[in-house]
């Protein structure tokens, strides 16, 4: 079968992106923070609204039916994607919800005292839901420090975990500088010591492994937005046996088989997990979005990625006073710079003077930040869009921009 299958394609120009197309001076660096969309996930969610919209599960009626089996095929599709069961599939509103249900829901077995490991690598979203969890039950969040050049401190990550040790949290992909931690050590380590494991996949689902059984974690969170789908969408991917003994975490329609003043039942995981309306056109703009990423060779989109940042950093090298943070860690596509006597806002206000759309800030990662002891960064993350062009401009612009500022 596989060899009827035509050949993958190589890279999606910047013609497959309508708001590329329409803005030829713009060169979009922020694909970290959101990609842009491909007319295919457009076409899939107008299609949709136009011709089979209607509320899910609810309708007896010939739409509804079509409704309720485009939302539950896009459930299929991404589990396909991530090689994993239909149920084991939950639709959230993106990743930072799918990371709170399950401290919400998981959460409540942990006692006074049970421990939380979270790397310092994390994006508040993956920080953030364990603290409130530690408040509420009284447990401990751990950092897992990190060396001097922004990669997890291994031996301080194994002294760590210990017999009280409950949850891991972890990204795949640092967001603010791209650094990948070594996952399969990590993971293999929490495992070992019956560790349950939740692995950040906001920034790794678009070049990393997204093959359930091969990862190994426990539970896996992504948005769309980040995948060239919709906003609104995001996935918890929760190993079967885990999330069928999960309790609910937000009640009302839908996650219910049956509901009276004397008792209510819940429905089976995933429903369970999803009360009210669903983001279903954002479920069939998510599953188009995966089905236009099949078309292509991720291995060469994601080498030509990094041969754009190559090209960035070396370039950048011969600058003075240019700062490439966590430059000595395995990274994503993602180049985060600070610079000795410029402030990252004013340089990004002259970038996007010259139409270059670069993020600056701190990227929702303080504790990173703090770490590397700066408290910005102009963060440039490349797109399969993104040309050696781009990057010249780029560069261009930073030396004119320096200069000026000097
Ligand atoms: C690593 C990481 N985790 C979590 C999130 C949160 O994603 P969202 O805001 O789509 O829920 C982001 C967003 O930038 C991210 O980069």
């Amino acid at each position: 079968m596989d060899s009827q299958r035509p050949p993958l394609r190589t890279l999606p120009g910047r013609d497959q992106f309508p708001l590329l197309q329409a803005q030829p001076e713009l060169i979009y660096l922020d694909s970290a923070a959101t990609s842009q969309k491909p007319l295919a996930v457009l076409d899939a969610e107008r299609d949709f609204y136009t011709r089979d919209y209607a509320n899910v599960h609810r309708g007896s009626y010939q739409l509804a039916a079509r409704a309720t089996a485009a939302y539950e095929g896009a459930r299929a599709r991404v589990a396909r994607f991530l090689n994993a069961e239909a149920d084991e599939i939950v639709f959230t509103r993106g990743c930072t919800e799918a990371i709170n249900l399950v401290a919400a829901s998981w959460g409540c077995s942990l006692k006074a005292g049970d421990e939380i490991l979270v790397s310092t690598l994390e994006h508040h979203a993956n920080i953030v839901p364990w603290q409130l969890l530690a408040a509420r039950c009284g447990a401990i969040v751990r950092p897992i420090p990190l060396n001097q050049d922004g990669q997890i401190d291994l031996a301080a990550f194994h002294r760590l975990l210990g017999p009280r040790t409950r949850l891991l949290a972890i990204t795949q992909a640092a967001n603010a500088t791209g650094t990948r931690p070594p996952l399969a050590e990590i993971l293999a380590a929490a495992r070992a010591h019956g560790v349950t494991t939740l692995v950040d996949g906001a920034q790794g689902v678009v070049h990393d492994t997204h093959d359930m059984q091969a990862l190994g974690a426990d539970f896996y969170a992504f948005s769309g937005h980040k995948l060239f789908g919709p906003t609104g969408i995001g996935v918890l991917y929760g190993r079967g046996a885990l999330l069928q003994d999960m309790p609910p975490w937000q009640g009302g329609g839908e996650m219910i088989e049956s509901v009276s003043f004397d008792g209510t039942r819940f429905a089976e995981a995933p429903q369970r997990f999803e009360a009210g309306t669903p983001p279903i056109a954002q479920a069939v703009g998510l599953a188009a979005a995966l089905d236009w990423l099949s078309q292509y060779d991720l291995a060469h989109w994601e080498l030509h990625e990094l041969a754009l940042q190559h090209q960035l950093e070396a370039g950048l090298s011969l600058m003075q006073g240019v700062h490439v943070l966590a430059r000595h860690t395995e990274r994503a596509p993602i180049s985060s710079l600070h610079f000795s006597g410029a402030h990252p806002y004013d340089v990004a206000q002259f970038l996007d003077a010259r139409s270059i759309a670069a993020r600056v800030g701190q990227h929702c990662a303080q504790p990173l930040l703090a770490h590397l002891g700066v408290s910005s960064t102009l963060r440039l993350s490349f797109g399969p869009h993104n040309t050696t062009s781009d990057v010249e401009q780029v560069l261009a612009a930073l030396a004119e921009t320096l200069d000026l500022l000097a």
